[in-house]
C-alpha cells in the first residue's frame, strides 16, 4: 500500500462521513437523546480531532484549528487530558455545523498535505488507525441519529431509502452446521489492517458444537413475545430481569405495537410495518441470552463464531446485524495495549461488555472482518444487534 492510495482512501473515508450527515440539519446534528448517543455534529469533530491530536499536532507547520476543541471533542482520552461530559455532548451548540465543517477542511487539507510524502511505519499505521476510527463512528452516527429520531414523535425519515437489515435468502435461516471442536486457531494474523484487540491469534480448545446457519427473524421473536417471553423470570439472567422490568422492556427497542396488536418497527425510513422475515435487531445481550434460553439453545462463544464464518459455514454473517455472543469481551492471550494515548483505544473497556461478531446494516463497506470484536455492555440496545444461536450436539 504506497502513500497515494492510502491519501486516496483517507480522501474516501472522510467524504463518506459527510454524505452520511449531509441529509442532517444544523437541528438534527445537535442533539443528543440519551447519554450513549453523540450529536452528528460531535462526531463530525471527534474524528477530525483524532486525526489532529495523533497525527498533525507537534508538527512544525501545522497551526491547531482552535485549542479549545481538544477539550470539546477529546471522547475517552486520559492521557491526552480533561474533556468535556460524554452525557452534556448535546449541550454544545457552539461551535456550529458550519464551524465543525471548517475544522475538518483545515484538518483535510494538512493531512493531504501530510499524505503526499512516504510516512514513516509508526505514522502510517496511526493515519491507518484513524481512518478506521472514522469508519466506527460512521456506523455509530447512524446509529445514534436513528435513537434521536425514535424519540421524535413525528418518528421522521432520515432517508427512504436507508439501510436496514434484509431478509435471507429462502431457506437460509434454517439448519444448523455442526463442527467436531477440536483446537482451533482465532485472532488475526498478517499484514492487513486489524484493531489491536483482534490478536494476537491463538489456540482455543472447542467441543462439538451446532451454530445457526441463519440469525434469528422478527417471526421467531414474534413468538418468543407471544409465549409471554418478556414476562417469565426463569428465562431470564438476574440483571436482565431487572432491566426488563426496571426499563419496561416488551419487545425490541424500535418496535411499536397498536392497539390491535399489529407491530410495526421504527427504521432509518420511517415507520415500517414489521417484516417477519428480518433479521431481528435492536435487541440487548439480556434478551438475546433470554431468548436461546426460550428456544432451548444457547448463544456461540466468540470462537465458535469465528471459527464457522472462516470456514463459510454461516449466512447473513456480515452486512445484516452484529450478533451477540456469550463471550465476555476481555484480552486475547498476550494482548498487550500499546504505549502511551492510542493504548486506550480498546484495552481498557475490556470488563463488563460482551463481544459482538459479524458487522450490521450500518457498518460502511471494507469494515469488516472475521476476527473483528465489536463490543457493548449486555444492557445496550441502540446497536443493530441481533442474534445467531448455537446448540450443543444432542
Ligand atoms: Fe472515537
Amino acid at each position: 500500500v504506497g502513500s497515494t492510495s492510502i491519501r486516496d482512501r483517507y480522501a474516501r473515508v472522510r467524504s463518506h462521513s459527510e454524505a452520511l450527515a449531509a441529509p442532517l440539519s444544523a437541528e438534527d446534528q445537535t442533539v443528543q437523546s440519551m447519554p450513549d448517543v453523540s450529536p452528528t455534529k460531535w462526531h463530525r469533530a471527534h474524528v477530525t480531532w483524532f486525526f489532529e491530536t495523533f497525527v498533525l499536532a507537534g508538527r512544525p507547520w501545522y497551526q491547531v484549528f482552535d485549542p479549545a476543541f481538544g477539550y470539546l471533542f477529546n471522547s475517552y482520552y486520559e492521557a491526552v487530558g480533561p474533556r468535556h461530559p460524554r452525557p452534556a455532548r448535546g449541550l454544545v451548540t457552539r461551535p456550529g455545523v458550519a464551524e465543525v465543517a471548517a475544522y475538518r477542511s483545515h484538518v483535510d487539507d494538512a493531512m493531504s498535505r501530510l499524505l503526499e510524502d512516504e510516512l514513516e511505519e509508526t505514522m502510517r499505521c496511526l493515519v491507518e488507525l484513524g481512518m478506521h476510527h472514522e469508519q466506527q463512528h460512521q456506523e455509530l452516527l447512524l446509529m445514534d441519529i436513528k435513537h434521536v429520531f425514535s424519540c421524535n414523535s413525528l418518528l421522521p425519515m432520515y432517508a427512504p431509502a436507508a439501510p436496514h437489515p434484509r431478509p435471507g435468502a429462502a431457506g437460509s435461516s434454517t439448519g444448523w452446521s455442526g463442527s467436531e471442536g477440536g483446537v482451533m486457531e482465532i485472532g488475526h494474523e498478517g499484514d492487513g489492517f486489524c484493531f489491536d484487540n483482534e490478536s494476537p491469534r491463538h489456540s482455543v480448545l472447542l467441543a462439538p458444537f451446532e451454530i445457526a446457519r441463519g440469525v434469528v427473524t422478527n417471526g421467531d421473536w414474534l413468538a418468543f413475545v407471544a409465549d409471554g417471553g418478556y414476562r417469565r423470570a426463569e428465562l431470564w439472567l438476574s440483571d436482565g430481569w431487572y432491566a426488563v422490568n426496571g426499563e419496561g422492556w416488551e419487545a425490541p427497542l424500535y418496535w411499536r405495537g397498536d392497539d390491535s396488536g399489529r407491530w410495526s418497527e421504527f427504521t432509518l425510513s420511517g415507520l415500517q410495518p414489521l417484516d417477519p422475515d428480518r433479521p431481528v435487531s435492536h435487541v440487548s445481550y439480556y434478551e438475546a441470552d433470554a431468548f436461546a434460553r426460550w428456544a432451548g439453545t444457547r448463544l456461540p462463544t466468540e470462537a465458535e463464531w469465528e471459527t464457522a464464518a472462516a470456514d463459510g459455514d454461516l449466512n447473513q454473517a456480515f452486512g445484516e446485524v452484529w450478533q451477540w455472543t456469550a463471550s465476555a469481551y476481555l484480552p486475547y492471550p498476550g494482548f498487550r495495549a500499546a504505549p502511551g494515548a492510542v493504548g486506550e483505544y480498546n484495552g481498557k473497556f475490556m470488563v463488563n461488555q460482551h463481544v459482538l461478531r459479524g458487522s450490521s446494516c450500518l457498518t460502511p463497506e471494507g469494515h469488516e472482518r472475521v476476527t473483528y470484536r465489536n463490543f457493548f455492555p449486555p444492557s445496550a440496545r441502540w446497536a443493530c444487534s441481533g442474534v445467531r444461536l448455537a446448540r450443543d450436539p444432542a
